[in-house]
This record gives structure tokens, sequence and C-alpha cells, in this order.
């Protein structure tokens, strides 16, 4: 299995680092290599993939893990299980369009925030310009009450007038960021219920 994953939208603050995080250790925790490319100068992913390396319990993980920041060059093993996952900044710039290229597939997550999908057809038209076919493209929805995917319906009636591929609606829950925070598991302490559809995201990129 060999597959990369742009994490793509103009908007910040969406959940694109976490949705990041999420993937790159899910694919550690399967023995899979993740190749987490950072190209946003803020580099919240490599920060986030250092607090998990630093922690004692996740030791045993850390052959598989390949952080690769903005100025570094890519060091993409030749065999093995591996997953690219590329978090992109909140701008379509060059940076973007390089992420959008290398990967297979591009998830757009989206938040409460209107903002968070408004003009997402020129996120589109930047993906069609990089190589890919509009289903190469999918939304990831984000909940925005405690443990609920539930969207506002400014932002549902959006997504389904336009007919966008949605693959997966996550629950939002505030542990996560703790966690992330803290370098422990992401899911560390949250119902299976919740962890699910994070799970079926996973194994849906990866099959
Ligand atoms: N599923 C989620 N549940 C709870 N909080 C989340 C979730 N996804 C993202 N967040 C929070 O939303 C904020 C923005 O997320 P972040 O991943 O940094 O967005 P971006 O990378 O798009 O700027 C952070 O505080 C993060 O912890
Ligand atoms: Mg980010």
């Amino acid at each position: 299995m060999r597959k990369s994953v742009a994490i793509v939208n103009r908007k910040g603050g969406v959940g694109k680092t976490t949705l990041a995080v999420i993937l790159a250790e899910q694919a550690l925790l399967k023995g899979v290599t993740a190749v987490c490319v950072d190209l946003d100068p803020q580099e919240n992913f490599i920060d986030s993939l250092s607090f998990f390396a630093g922690r004692k319990e996740n030791e045993r993980y850390l052959d598989k893990l390949i952080p690769c920041g903005i100025h570094d060059k890519v060091e993409i093993p030749d065999d093995g299980d591996i997953l690219i996952v590329i978090d992109c900044p909140p701008a379509l710039e060059d940076a973007t369009m390089k992420g959008m290229k290398l990967a297979d597939k591009i998830l757009v997550p989206v938040m409460s925030d209107i903002f968070s999908i408004l003009n997402l057809e020129v996120v589109f038209k930047q993906a069609e310009d990089c190589g890919k076919s509009r289903n190469d493209i999918s939304l990831v929805t984000i909940g925005y009450k405690q443990g609920g995917a539930t969207l506002p319906s400014s932002i549902r009636s959006n997504i389904d007038k336009r007919n966008y591929k949605v693959a997966a609606e996550l629950p939002v829950h505030k542990t996560i960021a703790v966690n992330i925070a803290s370098g422990k598991k992401w899911s560390n302490g949250i119902d299976m219920k919740f962890r699910r559809p994070f799970f079926e995201l996973y194994n849906d990129l990866t099959a």
C-alpha cells in the first residue's frame, strides 16, 4: 500500500492539521510508514508530531515516522506500506499546489465556519490545474457541538447544493486537541463511537 493525501483549505482553523496528525498517527499505529510533509510555515504539523515523538510510550512507532518540513527533502522509502500525509498552508500558494500535485487524494476539511466552504470552487479549479479530477477531492466535515458531527444548516445546504463529495462526517471532540497538544494518542480516552468515523476515513483512504 502506497497512498498520498493532501489536506487543503484556503481558510485557516478548519481542522487541516488536526486531521493530518490523526491520519499520520493511525498509519503509525497500524505499522504503516507515515511520511509527514508539513508545507505550512507555521509548522504545527511537525510540532504536533514532535510532541507525539517526545512521549516514551510512543517510542516504538518512531522508526516509521518520517517528518518533513517545508525546506526539507522528502526521503520516501522504496518498500513497505506508506502513507504520505501533506498538510497545506491556509492559502492557495505554490506550496499548496505542490502538495496537491504530490497527492493521489485531496481532503478539504470544513467546519462550522461558513468561510471554510465559501469559494471552494477555486480550490477545485486549482486541484484540476494540478491534474486532479473532481473525484479525487472530497470534503471532510467536522461538527460544532461537543461529540456531534451535525453541521449548521448554512454549511449543509452549501454542500448539498453543490453536490460536493463528502469522505467523512467527523465529530468535534475537545479531548482531541488536548491529546494532540500533550503528545498523547489523539484517541486517548475518547469513546469508540466518536473515534469510529476517523478510523473509517483512514480505512477508506488506505484501502
Ligand atoms: N475534530 C475536532 N474536534 C475538536 N477540535 C478540533 C477538531 N478538529 C480541529 N479541532 C480544533 O480546531 C482548531 C483548528 O484546528 P487546526 O487543525 O489547527 O486547523 P487548521 O490546520 O486548518 O488551521 C484547533 O484548536 C483544533 O484543536
Ligand atoms: Mg494548520
